[in-house]
């Protein structure tokens, strides 16, 4: 298995995907997707742009989806939900596909979603990907961080760092792909024990917090919290593995 990590989609190298890619957005895309999903959520759908959201979803029944919106970390109006994982409860999520769009992590996503294997990553659900490619073996992965509007974004990278660290660790077969995989443990390995921490020192970090946001932070900090994979079942659309 090749590494590499990205730290934002405009980064990755332009007319080649890999065989599998993972994309990454802790704060908090990646999360709510794994939360929803987990909540029992059918399905989640992610679009780039709220107008196809709204598009596309109008199809479905209103008690069978329900709609996210999220630009600047605040909740796009006339959506039932802005991004917030604690807002995916198995009340609300049975059964329903969630139309999702946020200001990065839905665009990244399109960026790989004709990759052969798609699946989303964050801190709470770090093992679940990490199981997932040790078992796969897929020949080139990247792990692709979401940024913040074209910027990188300490989370995502750190992110990417713990999956590198426990499959570095986990098997010799691993072979380093870019100098960005090196760096992301090295940055994984300075933040380990208080991921919290330096949720509060990043820019999106502070910025949800100026939203008020802190229980959000807490919850997206508790790295292996739940078992569940996120896998695209066709472009744009994330099923549970
Ligand atoms: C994004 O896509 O940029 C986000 O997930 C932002 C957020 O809602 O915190």
């Amino acid at each position: 298995m090749q590494l590499f990590v990205y730290h934002t989609p405009e980064l990755t190298p332009a007319e080649t995907l890999p065989d599998c890619a993972v994309v990454i957005d802790v704060l908090r895309a990646t999360t709510t997707i794994a939360t929803a999903l987990n909540a029992g959520a059918e399905s989640v759908q992610a679009f780039s742009d709220m107008t196809t959201l709204m598009e596309v979803s109008d199809a479905w029944l209103p008690e069978n989806r329900l709609r996210a919106g999220e630009r600047g970390g605040a909740k796009v109006e006339g959506c039932d939900l802005g991004n917030s994982p604690l807002d995916c409860t198995p009340e609300l999520m049975g059964g329903k596909r969630l139309f999702i769009s946020t200001t990065n992590g839905t665009r990244a996503l399109q960026r790989v979603e004709e990759s052969a294997d798609v699946i989303t990553a964050a801190i709470i659900n770090r093992g679940s990907a990490v199981k997932y490619l040790l078992d796969k073996k897929p020949e080139t992965v990247w792990l692709l961080g979401s940024g913040w509007e074209g910027g990188y974004s300490l989370e995502d990278t750190c992110c990417a760092g713990a999956i590198a660290h426990a499959l570095t660790t986990g098997s010799d077969e691993i072979t380093i792909g870019n100098d960005e995989v090196l760096a992301s443990i090295a940055l994984y390995s300075q933040w380990k024990d208080d991921l919290l921490k330096m949720f509060h020192s990043c820019s999106h970090g502070q910025r949800l917090l100026r939203l008020h946001c802190d229980e959000d932070l807490k919850y997206c900090a508790q790295i292996d919290s739940v078992n569940i994979l996120p896998i695209q079942k066709e472009p744009g659309i994330l099923v549970k593995y």
